[in-house]
């Protein structure tokens, strides 16, 4: 769906001007963009300022960093907080607290713009793909100039164009397009580590979830365009890369030359100077013996396995359309554990999801102890209107939820904090991501498996690999020494 009022004479002569190839016409906007953004500073006597505040999974903060790279193109400096120039929250629809967040803060961005007459506001991402909500916005949030979806990320150069020369709000969003357009300008967060695209979207209509209806179906990129942009990566230094898909396992299915997720894997490990590599998130059900093998072989691929389960209740997994059973992914541990014996296990469950007794949840808790993951994300059940759980009989009941979720969360933080104790007094080498915000002395690193150490050290080392020795677990992470 495209909303578009083009009512001002100078913005039909740009539109008419631009070229229709993506590329060059996204090029042609950051021009546009660059002369208006250098008027707008030379009359304010600054640099007009901007603000990305990312709400939401890893695919959104990529998403950021796109968006990011278009307005730095454009003349925009990063400004620290929301005291900016643009601001644009790119949010996250998968739970309904992380949407009203959202609405929460944009009475305070309201009262912001009033000091700045330079000021404009933009929202994209998830929830901008449903239409009540930006029925809402333009009803009670009108000051809003910008409204986009997942699916515009590509031409934001345009639409920042037509929010600059434009004085009422914009609305672009499609639905279910799965257009991927390449190589557009980013800015990466970090020097040394980046998250790289390798699916859109997804296919799987978990009951409860509303992913696929704001994300559209899945669709792989082509594995030259993502080795192409990760050797880009590696020789601008680094080191790091987490490859993305709400599904990684099913990567590659769609393509013309079908290939796996684990031959992929295979291609990144060839790249000099990657030295690490994630990929976020595995769904059980697609899990190949193949990946467990490429894991188990590889000096790169880390001891990590983020593996969604749920729901420990075979009962409960069928409703929610997970496609596997209890059996089926206690199985699929069990074998990730004989191979690959040093990777730490994580997952995200739901509690009181539609129809949930007190036996399913004592299914899950006895799954959590079973398998003892290193940690996971719990998750209340959260209505999300359209998908089919919404209008499933039997909502548990808040209380109930909430005292199954405060004993699911001691269960999972004591086996957590047991894994974590287990590597107490070992050696492991550790990524330098940070100066310590606490103690300017120490720098924190992540180990293979995720968790974190901090030890003595200064910003010089960040970015880089090193060896410590982990002295004192406190819990979930580890102080620790240079070796
Ligand atoms: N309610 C609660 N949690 C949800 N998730 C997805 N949809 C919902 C929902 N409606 C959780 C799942 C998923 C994670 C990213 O978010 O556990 O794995
Ligand atoms: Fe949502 Fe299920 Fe797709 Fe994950 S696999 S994004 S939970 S529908």
């Amino acid at each position: 769906m495209s909303k578009k009022k083009i009512i001002n004479t100078r913005l039909t002569a740009i539109l008419e001007a631009a070229p229709t190839e993506d590329l060059d016409r996204q090029d042609y906007f950051i021009k546009v963009a660059k002369e208006e953004v250098a008027k707008r500073s030379e009359a304010a006597g600054r640099p007009m300022t901007c603000c990305v505040n990312t709400f939401g999974c890893q695919m959104n903060a990529r998403d950021s960093e796109k968006i990011l790279g278009v307005l730095e193109k454009a003349g925009y400096v990063e400004s620290e907080d929301e005291h900016a120039d643009f601001v644009i929250y790119n949010t996250c629809t998968v739970r309904e607290n992380a949407c009203n967040r959202v609405y929460g803060r944009l009475g305070y961005l309201s009262t912001l713009k009033k000091k700045n007459e330079f000021m404009k506001i933009a929202l994209c991402g998830c929830m901008m793909q449903e239409e009540h909500v930006r029925e809402k916005i333009h009803q009670s949030y009108p000051f809003v100039d910008l409204v986009f979806g997942t699916h515009n990320i590509y031409k934001f150069a345009e639409l920042l164009v037509e929010m600059l020369f434009s004085d009422f709000q914009i609305v672009e969003v499609v639905e279910g397009s799965n257009k991927i357009v390449e190589e557009l300008p980013i800015v990466r967060k970090y020097s040394y580590k980046s998250g790289v695209n390798i699916t859109f979207g997804c296919n799987n209509f978990c009951s409860y979830c509303i992913v696929p209806y704001v994300r559209g179906r899945e669709k792989s990129r082509e594995p030259k365009d993502i080795i192409r942009e990760i050797e880009k990566l590696a020789s601008d230094g680094v080191v790091e890369v987490m490859l993305l898909g709400q599904n990684v396992n099913s990567y590659g299915k769609g393509l013309a030359d079908p290939i796996t997720f684990a031959e992929l894997l295979q291609e990144v490990e060839k790249i000099d100077g990657i030295e690490r590599i994630r990929f976020m998130t595995s769904h059980p059900k697609d899990l190949s013996d193949e990946l467990i093998e490429v894991m188990a072989n590889s000096k790169k691929i880390c001891r990590h396995l983020h593996l969604p389960v749920q729901s420990g209740s075979s009962r409960i997994l069928k409703i929610m359309n997970r496609h596997y059973d209890r059996e089926h992914y206690l199985n699929l541990v069990k074998k990730i554990r004989e191979k690959l014996p040093d990777v730490a296990l994580t997952t995200d469950i739901i509690v009181g999801f539609p129809g949930e007794t007190e036996e399913d949840f004592l299914e899950t808790l006895s799954l959590v102890k079973e398998v003892e993951y290193d940690s996971a994300f719990t998750f209340i059940y959260s209505k999300r209107t359209g998908t089919p759980a919404a209008s499933m009989p039997d909502q548990v009941p808040e209380d109930v939820v909430k005292d199954r979720f405060d004993r699911l969360l001691k269960e999972v933080q004591e086996i957590s904090e047991k894994r974590a104790r287990a590597y107490e007094g070992q050696d492991a080498t550790v990524l330098v991501e940070s100066v310590n915000e606490q103690d300017a002395s120490l720098v924190t690193g992540r180990m293979s498996n995720n968790l974190l150490v901090h030890f003595p050290g200064d910003k010089d080392l960040i970015g880089k690999l090193v060896d410590v020795h982990l002295d004192t677990c406190k819990g979930f992470y580890f102080l620790g020494s240079r070796k």
